[in-house]
Formats: structure tokens, sequence, C-alpha cells
């Protein structure tokens, strides 16, 4: 069985995220979508919301598993038996970071990283950007799946004191 993990902050999950997590599912007998801890990111929701979530929007793809992981990825990789890591590529600005991260991966386990070109429609599109514009009030819904959406109003609104 070829197993994949797409892994990733998702906070919350874009149609960016979906796009390359369809896109996987058709190479793949299965993709496991891992919520990770990046440390140099604060978050706006919980590793058990994000999860959430994400199942809640990927239910029409069978081949798609959502778990978490708090240690490095090559860990998770090793002890689920999994060889490989799908990553999309939005633009050259992304890719310095990623081919550093694919190397390390390589290195430290062998675990290969296969990168996937983001569609041209969400190459702009960041989970960081979707929380942006939603805190002043501006129109995700072409960003983020309509049930998220409720949901990324009211935490923002939370979060910056009902100021938003
Ligand atoms: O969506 P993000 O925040 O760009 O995803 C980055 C993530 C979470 C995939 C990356 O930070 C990660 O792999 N974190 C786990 C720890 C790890 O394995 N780091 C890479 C080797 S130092």
């Amino acid at each position: 069985m070829k197993r994949v993990v797409c892994p990733g902050s998702f906070d919350p999950i874009t149609f960016g995220h979906l796009d390359i997590i369809e896109r996987a599912s058709k190479m793949f007998d299965e993709v496991v979508i891992a919520v990770l801890v990046n440390k140099t990111k604060r978050t706006l929701f919980t590793v058990a919301e994000r999860i959430e979530m994400i199942r809640e929007v990927t239910t029409e793809f069978p081949n798609v598993k959502v778990d978490s992981w708090s240690g490095l990825l090559v860990d998770y990789c090793v002890e689920n038996q999994i060889d490989f890591i799908v990553k999309g590529l939005r633009a050259v600005t992304d890719f310095d970071y990623e081919l550093q991260m694919s190397q390390i991966n390589l290195q430290l386990k062998g675990i290969e990283t296969l990168f996937m070109s983001t569609a041209p429609a969400h190459s702009f599109l960041s989970s960081s950007i979707v929380k942006e514009i939603a805190s002043y009030n501006g129109d995700v819904s072409n960003y983020v799946p309509a049930q998220l959406l409720e949901r990324l109003t009211s935490r923002l609104a939370q979060v910056n004191g009902g100021q938003n």
C-alpha cells in the first residue's frame, strides 16, 4: 500500500491545502493529513479543533485520514511506515525553506518529499493571509470551505476582544 503524509499547521485548512490533498489522494492508496507543530507559529485553533475542521471538509475522500504529531515529521513517518511526504509549492518564495526541509528529512530518515505545484488559482493563498483578511471582516469564502467560515470569524472576534 502506497501511503503519503501531507503535513502542516492547517490553521485553518484552506482550498489550497485541499487541492493538494485531493490530487495526492488520486496518486496514493492513502493520504494522511498530519497536523504538526510549527514552532515558528502561534495558532488560532488548537490541534483538536484543526483536526475536527479537517475531518469535516475531507469526508468526500475515502482514502484520506487525519492525525496529529508533536515530534519530528520523519519520526511520524517511521512510526507509521510512511515513505513519502507531499508538499504544495506556491512560488519560488516557498522553495528555499521547503528544499531545506526536504533535504533534512531525506538525510535524517531517508523519507522522500514530493512537491506538487499549487493550482494557479491558489498560488497566493495561505492560512495566514486568510486570517489577516478575515480579521478585518474581509470575505474569505473563496479561500476556506463554507463549513469553517463561522468558526473562523467567531474565533477571530473572540481573540480580538470582539473588535474585529
Ligand atoms: O503549514 P506549515 O506551518 O508551513 O507546516 C510546517 C510543518 C509543520 C510541516 C513543519 O514545521 C514541520 O515539519 N514540523 C515538525 C517538526 C519537524 O519535523 N521539523 C523539520 C525538521 S527540523
